[in-house]
């Protein structure tokens, strides 16, 4: 049974409101026995700062983030050495993968192995879920989607443009949004500085009759626009807050037009939801698709550097789905 010398990032304290370096703690850990992973590429996923609160993560505990890594022990029958699996080990070198933890054998070793963290990552995953699963997009409906530059965002751009969807995206530049223009072939808003009736006279610009569906992933601002812009009956899948995880909350939405106008507002977690939906059908329809899909990446060298890459993701530059490369590679 060998010994693995692994760096690992612990949260040191949880963050009241802000998170900063000091939260964060780089130390190294000793692993033997069981099935070890020895992680090739790490990422960042925002929720991680969601769930920086007693219940979910410890303190002095290690974080956690989608990694792409190679079995380098194995104690059990379903894993082998030289496997490459993806799994939620990230923020570390070594991962012991627990009993009954989710891991995923990568489909294809043949694809560049980022790309399992990106563009068939768990960000698109979600999209997948949100397009198919929760509003169930139908061809000729007026989709809106927020944060739509991000990972998770543009994926469900693109995923409802392929089912004959019309599509805005909401993002914060015009330098985002002329990129969208020209690649996507999709509306954009930039929203930026707009308030809640600003974005609902600029949404009814390009869909004077209204949305059928809409997946939020910023702001109450946002969700705001989506209860006057949406349809009644229509459906909302509420993905994710990311302006609020490292900052203050917006004011509210009024939820009265929920009851007004009969719109479901359908919370969701990727987690939630079936193996035969997240990977068996998300990788059938990806095998069709892929070649399609443009998206953003950019690679970070080292774990060392994987605290500031945390902090930088919160200040919304746009670089994409993050990589940590880990230099042993
Ligand atoms: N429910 C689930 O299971 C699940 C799974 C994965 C992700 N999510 C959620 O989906 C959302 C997007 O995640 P992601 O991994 O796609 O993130 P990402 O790639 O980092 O994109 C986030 C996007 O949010 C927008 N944004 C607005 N304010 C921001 C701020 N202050 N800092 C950073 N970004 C800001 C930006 O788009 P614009 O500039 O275009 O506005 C940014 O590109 C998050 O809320 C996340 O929690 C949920």
């Amino acid at each position: 049974m060998k010994n693995f010398e692994s760096k690992q990032w612990n949260l040191k304290n949880y963050p009241v409101a802000k998170i900063g370096l000091e939260h964060f703690e780089l130390i190294t850990t000793n692993i033997s026995g069981g099935t070890v992973i020895q992680n090739k590429f790490l990422t960042l996923d925002p929720f991680a700062k969601a769930i920086m609160a007693p219940g979910h993560i410890e303190k002095d505990g290690p974080i956690i983030s989608d990694a792409v890594g190679e079995v380098v022990q194995s104690d059990r029958e379903d894993l082998s050495i030289g496997d490459i699996v993806v799994h939620k080990g990230g923020w570390r070198e070594y991962h012991a993968l627990g009993k009954d933890e989710w891991y995923l054998k990568v489909p294809d070793t043949s694809i560049d192995l980022t790309y399992y963290l990106s563009i068939l990552g768990s960000t698109s995953r979600t999209a997948f879920i949100g397009a198919r699963n929760i509003l169930k997009v139908q061809p000729g409906w007026n989709v809106g989607v927020s944060g739509v530059s991000g990972a998770t965002g543009l994926a469900f751009a693109q995923m409802a443009k392929f089912e004959g969807c019309n599509v805005l995206g909401f993002t914060s530049s015009l330098e985002k949004a002329n990129w969208i223009k020209d690649n996507i072939g999709i509306e954009v808003i930039v929203s930026k500085g707009l308030n809640h009736a600003q974005l609902s006279e600029e949404t009814f610009k390009v869909f004077p009759n209204g949305m059928d569906a809409y997946q939020e992933h910023v702001d109450n601002t946002h969700l705001f626009n989506a209860m006057t812009s949406l349809k009644p009956n229509s459906t909302i899948a509420l993905c994710g807050l990311m302006r609020t995880y490292n900052g203050p909350m917006a004011p509210g939405p009024n939820l009265n037009m929920s009851i007004w106008k009969n719109i479901n507002i359908q919370g969701f977690m990727l987690a939630n939801f079936p193996k035969e939906d997240t990977i068996d059908k998300f990788f059938q329809y990806m095998g069709q698709k892929l070649p399609k899909f443009k998206w953003k990446q950019s690679t970070i060298d080292g774990i060392e550097n994987m605290d500031s890459a945390f902090l930088d993701m919160f200040q919304n530059f746009d670089k994409g789905k993050i990589i940590i490369k880990l230099q042993k590679w």
